[in-house]
């Protein structure tokens, strides 16, 4: 017989999730557990409605494949309903104020996601609204990205004592959740960027903090061979993101030694997987012979988006 989804004992600590930061370890494992369940009922073909009559409010100010897809189909396996919000026409801050949105989103809707740049903007939402708010990507964090990424490791028992993770490239939105994930849940993250798009000073002393607690590490590197070494995960992004295309030409230029490639990639655990969050850029981040040999796991990581926001919907918006 399936187990029921924890849903009644796990209370999130915060009404939102804005960055992974807000989570402490035993929220992420539940998370996790609540989202491998979502994902075998629905496997089994098992009706499981939490969210009936519930709806979704979903903000996009950048473009989005797998977050809409996951996020809208998410919400309607669950039994309820999700929105597409696109700004030219509920213009946040701009048509009407970012307070007077979040008190109208909470009339309606029993939660919503944003994708944006500023991440301020999402936490003003958030901060105004009584309904939770979820980071669907903004320039500082992509929490729901390294839910799933999680996920995909839970799932091959890679998520245990002594993981070390290599993250290489750009130290932005996505290398920032990773790092405060190794902090609350213990493991080394090695982050090797080129000068001038490291992680940030602050989230790498925040998550040492945890670390401090959990075992956890992360070692900002320049040399992408060094934090390779050992690694049982090798995790890249895009050098270019999203409202960055007028850098793409002197990114280019900075992050070329940065290629996730084979010569990199025997560096690592002879068994070591990738991880890309998607879209991919052949020949940029990841070379074509890299990516197709570990597409497999890259589409589970795909796949477990959808999962594992089903399990997050479920503890934050669903029916107790
Ligand atoms: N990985 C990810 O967030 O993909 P989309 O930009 O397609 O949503
Ligand atoms: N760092 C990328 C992630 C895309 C999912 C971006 O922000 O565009």
């Amino acid at each position: 017989m399936t187990p029921p989804i924890p849903q009644p004992e796990v209370r999130l600590s915060h009404k939102d999730l804005l960055t992974l930061a807000d989570l402490d370890a035993a929220e992420i494992h539940a998370i996790l557990e609540a989202g491998a369940l979502c994902k075998l009922r629905h496997r089994e073909g098992k009706l499981f409605v939490p969210l009936l009559g519930k709806s979704l409010g979903m903000v996009f100010h950048k473009p989005s494949a797998r977050t809409r897809i996951s996020f809208e189909l998410g919400a309607f396996q669950l039994g309820g309903h999700a929105v597409l919000l696109k700004d030219e026409d509920i213009g946040i801050g701009t048509r009407e104020s970012v307070e007077d949105v979040a008190r109208l989103f909470s009339r309606y809707f029993d939660g919503f996601i944003i994708r944006t740049f500023d991440h301020t903007l999402a936490c003003r939402l958030a901060e105004h609204a009584t309904v939770p708010a979820i980071n669907a990507l903004t320039d500082y964090e992509h929490p729901c990205q390294i839910l799933a990424d999680l996920l995909t490791l839970k799932e091959r028992g890679l998520l245990a004592p002594g993981l070390r993770v290599a993250f290489i490239g750009d130290g932005n939105n996505v290398a920032t959740a990773w790092a405060f994930a190794a902090g609350k849940l213990g493991f080394t993250l090695a982050v090797a960027s080129p000068q001038g798009y490291a992680l940030h000073d602050a989230v790498v002393a925040e998550a040492m903090a945890d670390g401090a607690r959990s075992g956890g590490r992360v070692l900002p590197l320049r040399d992408p061979g060094e934090a390779v070494r050992d690694a049982d995960v090798v995790v890249t992004d895009v050098w270019t993101s999203m409202g960055q295309e007028q850098e793409r030409t002197e990114r280019l230029e900075a992050f070329a030694r940065y290629q996730v490639g084979e010569a990199l990639m025997k560096r690592a655990k002879p068994e070591a997987v990738v991880l890309h969050c998607l879209p991919a850029h052949r020949g940029g981040e990841i070379s074509a012979e890299t990516f197709e040999r570990h597409q497999r796991i890259i589409f589970d990581e795909a796949e477990n988006r959808l999962h594992v926001q089903k399990g997050l919907m479920t503890l934050m918006m669903g029916r107790r």
